[in-house]
C-alpha cells in the first residue's frame, strides 16, 4: 500500500500588500526588498478572516480536484503557526467547517516545515492502511504576528492556505520522508510570548537573526535532498522539480545551484507570495499542478526549514 497526492488546491486572500505600499509604513524600498529577497507583493487577510478560513477555501479545491466529498476524508492534519485560538486546533475546526464527522484532526507545528512534517505524518497513516483520503494543509496568517513597525520583518511574510489530499494507491506515490529539528537554534527565529494569567507575556511579534537563518537553511536544504535521493538510489539529476519552501529568491537559487539543479525545475512563488511559512510548498505545488507543469510519473522534491529549527524533504512520484 502506497500513498498519493491525488488533488491539490490553495487560497490567497483578495487584498495585495506591493513594495511601495510598504515604503509608505517604514523606512525602506522596493529596491531593497526585491534586490535581497525576491518578493515584490504579498497576500494579506482580512481582520475577519482566520486560518480555519483560509484553509477551508484550499481544502475545498484540493477535495474537488480529487474526486472527494467530505464523506471521504478520514484524517485531517493542519499545519499552522497562526492558529485560530490556542485551542481547539485549526484541524478540528476545519473539520466542522467541511462537515467532516468523526475523524481524526490535529495540528501540526513546525513553522515553515509545517507542510513537510504533515505530509510526513499523512503518509504513515495512509500507507499503513489506517486512513483512505487524508486531507493535508498548510494554512498561515502571518499578518497577525508581524510587528508592522519592524522593518526586518515585515517585508518578508505573507497569508495564504494550500492544500492537497493523500489517497491510497497501489502505485507508489510518496517515496520517503525524512524530518529533522535542532531545538538549540530555537532563539533564531521565534514569536516568543505566550498567554499566561488572562495576558500577553513577553514580544508576540517575530524575532529573527535573518543571517543565521540565511545560512542555516542553505545548508539543511541541500543535506536534505542529498539525504533523500540516496535513500531512493537516484541523484540530484533525476528531480524533476524541486519545490522548496519560498523564504528569499537568494535561498533558493543558492540551493538549487549547490544541487545543481537549474532554476527552470524550481517552482517560484516568493516574488507574488512573500513568505507563507507553512503554505508556501503546497501553494507553490498547486500553481504548477493546475498550470500543468507537474505531470504524471515526473519526480518531485518538496522541502522546508523553519523555526525550531526544523526542516526536512518529501520526495514523491506524481
Ligand atoms: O522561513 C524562514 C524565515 N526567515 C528567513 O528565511 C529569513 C532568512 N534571511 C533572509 O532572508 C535575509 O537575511 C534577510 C532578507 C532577512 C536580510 O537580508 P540580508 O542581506 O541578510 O540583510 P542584512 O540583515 O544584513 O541587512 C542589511 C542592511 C542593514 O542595514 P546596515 O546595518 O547594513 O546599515 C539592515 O538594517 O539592510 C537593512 N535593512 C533594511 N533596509 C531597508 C533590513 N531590513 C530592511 C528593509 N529595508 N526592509
Amino acid at each position: 500500500m502506497f500513498s498519493r497526492i491525488t488533488g491539490t488546491g490553495s487560497y490567497l486572500p483578495e487584498k495585495i500588500l506591493t513594495n511601495q505600499d510598504l515604503e509608505k509604513l517604514v523606512e525602506t524600498s522596493d529596491e531593497w526588498i526585491r534586490s535581497r529577497t525576491g518578493i515584490t507583493q504579498r497576500h494579506i487577510a482580512s481582520e475577519n478572516q482566520s486560518a480555519s478560513d483560509l484553509a477551508l477555501n484550499a481544502s475545498q479545491k484540493a477535495m474537488e480536484a480529487a474526486g472527494v466529498t467530505s464523506k471521504d476524508i478520514d484524517l485531517i492534519i493542519v499545519a499552522t503557526t497562526t492558529p485560530d485560538m490556542v485551542f481547539p486546533s485549526t484541524a478540528c475546526i476545519l473539520q466542522d467547517k467541511l462537515g467532516v464527522e468523526n475523524c481524526p484532526a490535529f495540528d501540526v507545528q513546525a513553522v515553515c516545515s509545517g507542510f513537510v512534517y504533515a505530509l510526513a505524518t499523512a503518509d504513515m497513516f495512509v500507507s499503513s492502511g489506517k486512513c483512505r483520503n487524508a486531507l493535508v494543509v498548510g494554512s498561515e496568517i502571518y499578518s497577525k504576528i508581524l510587528d508592522w513597525n519592524d522593518r526586518t520583518t515585515c517585508v518578508l511574510f505573507g497569508d495564504g492556505a494550500g492544500a492537497v489530499v493523500l489517497s491510497q494507491s497501489e502505485e507508489p506515490g510518496i517515496l520517503s520522508s525524512h524530518l529533522h529539528a535542532s531545538g538549540s537554534y530555537r532563539d533564531v527565529l521565534s514569536v516568543p510570548g505566550n498567554i499566561s494569567g488572562g495576558a500577553i507575556q513577553g514580544n508576540p511579534y517575530i524575532n529573527m537573526d535573518g543571517g543565521t537563518v540565511f545560512k542555516f537553511a542553505v545548508k539543511v536544504l541541500e543535506d536534505v535532498v542529498h539525504e533523500a535521493v540516496e535513500k531512493n538510489n537516484m541523484q540530484t539529476s533525476d528531480i524533476d522539480w524541486l519545490i522548496p519552501h519560498q523564504a528569499n529568491i537568494r535561498i533558493i537559487r543558492s540551493t538549487a545551484q549547490k544541487l545543481g539543479i537549474p532554476l527552470d525545475k524550481v517552482v517560484v512563488t516568493v516574488d507574488k507570495h512573500g513568505n507563507t511559512s507553512a503554505a508556501s510548498i503546497p501553494l507553490a505545488l498547486d500553481l504548477a499542478v493546475r498550470d500543468r507543469r507537474i505531470h504524471k510519473d515526473q519526480l518531485v522534491m518538496l522541502e522546508g526549514v523553519g523555526g525550531g529549527f526544523t526542516w526536512g524533504a518529501v520526495l514523491l512520484r506524481w
